[in-house]
């Protein structure tokens, strides 16, 4: 195969050189494009068809269904690793041994404490605000308690603001629950697990012990490692192109929040809950919504199906399919949803404009049902996300700042007025 790509334009012949990845991903580097050809650019709405950047992060191959973090594969990880592991290895690379997964959370928890003015950041909330604009905000407001963490130039700086950031999140996450639930502020307890950690911070009633369940504390961990990567998603790219500009890490992460809780990226858990809550109410009519689904006059879309790199089976949704059903069933919990939620996904993969499209469930479809069961509020559902997603958020900026990469800063194709000469207001 020929190692470049060549382009006509206007009469003349230019050649690009190909850039193959390590899954033979074949893409044309353009960079020499508005040089040589004189100012000619490319527009992608959307960017279907264009890399932002090589990374040695994450692979996923849509048309397989295959998704794996550093070339470990998600459903190995998912089942023999733990979450603060998989952490670890997005950000640094490679599996910890023992000792440096001992040595990750025990840095980790030294610096789990939010500093106590954060309390009235939280109190100022009122208690109707939405779980990702308080997370979004306290995240943001971190950087104002830790000023050394935004410029990251040094090895050391970044490992501080990384286990900063991993031990201090989980708290906001808690606290946006907690004045939520109108309790009192937890600060957790470092003899916990991370995950045990960030459910008795979660879920601890003040007057009461909080007895961990297993059943719980493993799904959880399941669904932060299904979370915690996947190249560059919307939010992903909005943290990266922060983080080019030099802001600082808790600012780029502030920023990639606020771009997941969108209801066609991370807001999706919450938005199929509430779509599979209106068709239960609805008596179950999965024909109805589907019919609306497919109506292109009709705003409605199958929340949870569909996405934009699978054309197949999110691999991620298998997996959480299968947990959904093993944690109903420990917990005892019979969920008429879940019943919804199998009617509509039998239906949509029989029905040819489903099917055409290849519009298949992903992450988000049956998450959500999970976090239910555990007593999870629905609009807390993709805070739950922002959680796992975390590690994959530090992992990809943390590479664009040691890749000394560009700022972020697209083109366009200006399609408005020519010039024209000031009327004065007398004359208008
Ligand atoms: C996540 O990118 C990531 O990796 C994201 C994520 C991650 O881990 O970070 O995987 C997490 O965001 C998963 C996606 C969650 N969002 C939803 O479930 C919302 C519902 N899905 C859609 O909005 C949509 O499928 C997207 C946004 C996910 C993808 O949109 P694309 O790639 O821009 O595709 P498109 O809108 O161009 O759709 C192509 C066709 C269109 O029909 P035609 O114009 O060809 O006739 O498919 C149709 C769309 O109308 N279509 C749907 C549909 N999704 C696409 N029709 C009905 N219901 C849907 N859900």
């Amino acid at each position: 195969m020929s190692n470049k790509a060549t382009l006509e334009v206007n009469g003349q012949k230019h050649e690009f050189p190909l850039v193959v990845g390590s899954e033979n991903e074949v893409a044309i580097d353009i960079k020499s494009l508005r040089s040589v050809t004189g100012g000619v650019t490319t527009i992608d709405p959307g960017f279907k068809n264009t890399g932002s950047c090589e990374s040695a992060i994450t692979f996923l191959d849509g048309e397989k269904g295959i998704l794996r973090y550093r070339g470990y594969s998600i459903e190995e990880l998912a089942e023999k690793a733990d979450f603060l592991e998989v952490a670890y290895l997005l950000i640094f690379g490679e599996l910890p041994t023992k000792a440096q997964h001992e040595k990750f959370h025990a840095d980790i928890k030294s610096k789990s404490v939010v500093d106590d003015d954060v309390r009235k950041i939280v109190d100022a909330f009122p208690k109707s605000a939405h779980p990702m604009g308080v997370l979004s905000s306290l995240t943001s407001a971190l950087t104002a308690f830790n000023p050394t963490s935004v410029n990251v130039d040094s090895e050391e700086d970044m490992y501080n603001s990384v286990v900063k950031i991993l031990g201090k999140f989980p708290v906001l996450v808690a606290w946006t629950l907690r004045k939520k639930n109108g309790l009192p502020l937890d600060y957790g307890d470092n003899n916990l697990g991370y995950v045990e950690n960030v459910l008795k911070m979660m879920f601890k009633q003040p007057n009461e012990e909080y007895v961990q369940n297993e059943v719980i504390v493993d799904a959880l961990d399941k669904l932060l490692i299904l979370h915690a990567d996947h190249e560059q998603n919307c939010s992903t790219s909005t943290v990266r192109v922060v983080g080019s500009s030099h802001a600082g890490l808790f600012a780029s992460l502030s920023a990639g929040i606020s771009a997941l809780w969108g209801p066609l990226h991370g807001g999706a858990n919450q938005a199929v809950l509430e779509m599979l809550e209106a068709i239960k109410e609805d008596g179950g009519d999965t024909k109805k919504y589907m019919a609306k689904a497919k109506d292109k006059n009709d705003p409605f879309r199958l929340m949870g199906f569909g996405h934009r790199v699978y054309k197949n089976f999110d691999p991620r949704a298998k997996i959480i399919k299968v947990a959904a059903d093993e944690v109903l069933n420990n917990l005892g919990v019979e969920d008429p949803i879940l019943d919804v939620a199998k009617a509509l996904e039998q239906e949509a993969l029989n029905d040819p404009y489903f099917v055409d499209r290849k519009l298949y469930p992903n992450v988000d479809f049956y998450s959500g049902i999970i976090y239910r069961a555990m007593g999870i509020p629905t609009d807390m559902f993709t805070v739950m996300f922002a959680l796992g997603r975390l590690p994959g958020w530090i992992a990809q900026w943390r590479e664009m700042r040691l890749g000394k990469e560009p700022i972020g800063r697209p083109r366009q194709v200006y399609i408005g007025e020519t010039y024209r000469k000031f009327t004065i207001v007398e004359n208008r």
